[in-house]
């Protein structure tokens, strides 16, 4: 099937299956440990999906705004690589998934030498935020907000206040984290200034379609779809990629493989994005989730047009 076929044919079916997923949102709630985003609308669902052909598909509440949450991490991580090279990063965190809750602080203290697992859970992105260049937290944000808005196409991308004063206000457990971290010699600055960081790129709003955007960077080994230009060398999109497979749903990961068989990564506001290799970029909201903190709807939705497509790697 040509990619324009199938998107002809993802464009029929797509609002029927949204509407059979969104059913599922019923068996989830939104996130309310940062307190903002118990407002978000339980039933919602949206996607957004682009081909680098600048074809697009949308259906259900796609326009709805949310805040990346741990998608960043992803980005953040990209970027901490082309500022300090794979040694820099992977001194700092490990290469491997936890099968523990994302926010756990259990194998900080078990493991040696208590370095965070992997870069995704919150121990290891709060770790790979004190990695990006800046000589201050705003500097450091500046230079998150312009690499994530070349990536998302939107110049006007900007991090959502409410959502950020909400999660620093409660951020207990993170910081605790960081404590942890700043004790074992993992972060070398202090902990305020870094985790300032980590709450605003993780309360960076967009709609899916900015989400589909970043997505389609990394199924295309980090080009720019529109120019052809590199955004971020393929080693090390080929590193992020391999991390959302392996531990971009967190303790869901492993189900998520086989179930739909695409890298991916979610967020606690419930977006989800995900990428099928060379052909599309893929944002998806449904703020209602899952015990492991995945949207309930979206994994459905995924799930249902990886099998109908075929999309799974494996
Ligand atoms: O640090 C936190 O808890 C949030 N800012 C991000 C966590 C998150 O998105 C986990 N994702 N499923």
């Amino acid at each position: 099937m040509t990619s324009e076929t199938e998107l002809n044919r993802l464009a029929e079916q797509l609002p029927a299956w949204l509407e059979t997923s969104r059913k599922e949102s019923r068996h989830g709630q939104p996130a309310s440990y940062i307190p903002e985003l118990a407002y978000a609308p339980g039933d919602a669902l949206g996607i957004a999906l682009l081909d680098a052909a600048g074809r697009e598909v949308t259906a259900g509440d796609s326009r709805l705004s949310f805040t990346l949450q741990s998608i960043s991490k992803v980005f953040t991580l990209l970027l901490a690589l082309m500022d300090q090279g794979e040694e820099g990063v992977f001194r700092k965190v490990g290469m491997e998934p936890t099968g523990d809750d994302f926010n756990s602080m259990l194998k900080l203290e078990l493991v040696e030498p208590g370095i965070p697992f992997n870069p995704l859970i919150n121990a290891g992105a709060i770790a790979v935020s004190s990695l990006i260049r800046g000589a201050t937290p705003a500097e450091k944000t500046e230079r998150i907000l312009s690499f994530f808005r070349e990536l998302a196409g939107d110049p006007t991308l900007t991090f959502n206040e409410a959502v950020y004063r909400s999660e620093a206000a409660t951020a207990h457990r993170n910081r605790s984290l960081a404590y942890f971290l700043k004790d074992n010699e993992v972060l070398d600055e202090e902990v305020e200034p870094v985790l300032d960081v980590y709450f605003k790129h993780c309360s960076v709003e967009v709609t899916c379609r900015h989400v589909a955007r970043m997505a389609l960077v990394l199924a295309m080994n980090g080009t720019d779809p529109s120019t052809g230009r590199e955004l971020v060398p393929r080693r090390y999109v080929q590193i992020a990629k391999t991390f959302m497979v392996s531990c971009g749903m967190y303790n869901a990961s492993g189900e998520f493989a086989i179930r739909v068989g695409l890298p991916a990564k979610s967020g606690v506001a419930g977006g989800i994005l995900a990428l099928v290799p060379g052909q599309y970029g893929i944002g998806v909201v449904g703020p209602a989730l899952n015990e492991k903190g995945n949207s309930i709807a979206g994994v459905h939705l995924l799930q249902t047009m990886s099998e109908a497509f075929d999309w799974s790697m494996f």
